[in-house]
């Protein structure tokens, strides 16, 4: 806190300076609370493509679009003081080349107020990094399960198991060498995570990699138990909010049906009392 009261805001560098010491906490956050939640708590806050399948209920997050990340994002900026806000460039908004990346980046940080951005893929996308970086754009890498590739992967199996191990470790330092900040290592063993970490230059940030990272992700909406069935190994579950969503929302239901709520505390006025405990007076 700074003598004024208000959290000191993080930066890209600041993010950058952590390699090597204390773990740093990111979450995802779509939404205005949901990121007012986050925000003291963490040092990045995501506004991931994953928003697709979350909140959309896309089947992947390949339909997500720019315009959808600029809502959430702007979203999200309103609920943000201190964490660093990272978005998610989508799936077709900055393959092309360099300048298409460059535009799209633009748009997110000039239209939501982010610092950073993020994108997948690693040496395949090193040149686009490098460009974007070199001209204002701190740039968060993202490599293994890379999931806009999922049509391309065949599912969102493991990666890294076999021997593409070693193509993931020079993704990862390529887009190091690119002038990324930090870089996302998502589904892949654990001794891989853990090698990558000690080779690369700037942060690793697991998600299902190691704890050897050196920070870690989830996607808020897993860590809550948001979802009934969703349970992937990686994601410890540190509420169980859907449970007890639909336990309130049948209480709710059932008091409207009993005619039990509103009750007297929650109307204007009177209400008349049942007589012969049938209907009101
Ligand atoms: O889209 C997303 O939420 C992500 C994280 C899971 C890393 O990319």
């Amino acid at each position: 806190m700074s003598a004024t009261g208000a959290a000191k805001a993080l930066t890209p560098p600041d993010i950058a300076a952590r390699k090597g010491k204390m773990p740093l906490v990111c979450l995802t956050a779509y939404t205005t609370p949901i990121a007012k939640l986050v925000d003291d708590h963490c040092d990045v806050v995501l506004v991931g493509d994953s928003v697709g399948m979350v909140l959309h209920g896309l089947p992947s997050t390949v339909g997500v679009t720019l315009e959808m990340m600029i809502m959430h994002g702007k979203a999200v900026r309103r609920g943000l003081e201190k964490a660093v806000m990272v978005v998610d460039m989508p799936f077709g908004s900055y393959e092309e080349s360099p300048e298409q990346a460059f535009r799209n980046a633009v748009r997110l940080m000039a239209e939501t107020g982010c610092s950073a951005i993020k994108l997948e893929g690693g040496e395949s996308i090193a040149g686009t990094i490098r460009f974007l970086a070199m001209r204002g754009v701190p740039v968060m890498g993202h490599v293994g399960l890379t999931p806009q590739a999922v049509n391309t992967f065949g599912g969102y199996r493991v990666q890294g198991r076999g021997e593409d191990a070693e193509h993931i470790v020079r993704d990862a330092i390529t887009v190091s060498e690119a002038g990324a900040f930090a870089v996302v290592l998502e589904k892949i063993p654990e001794a891989l995570a853990r090698q990558i970490t000690q080779e690369v230059a700037i942060p690793t940030i697991g998600i299902g990699a190691s704890p050897a990272c050196d920070g870690q992700i989830l996607v808020v909406d897993d860590m809550l138990g948001l979802f009934g069935t969703f349970r992937p190994k990686f994601v410890k579950r540190y509420a169980e909010l859907a449970g007890t969503a639909e336990a309130a929302i049948a209480t709710y239901a059932s008091e409207v049906r009993e005619r039990r709520f509103p009750a007297v505390e929650h109307v204007f006025g009177d209400v008349p009392r049942p007589v012969n405990g049938g209907e009101a007076a």
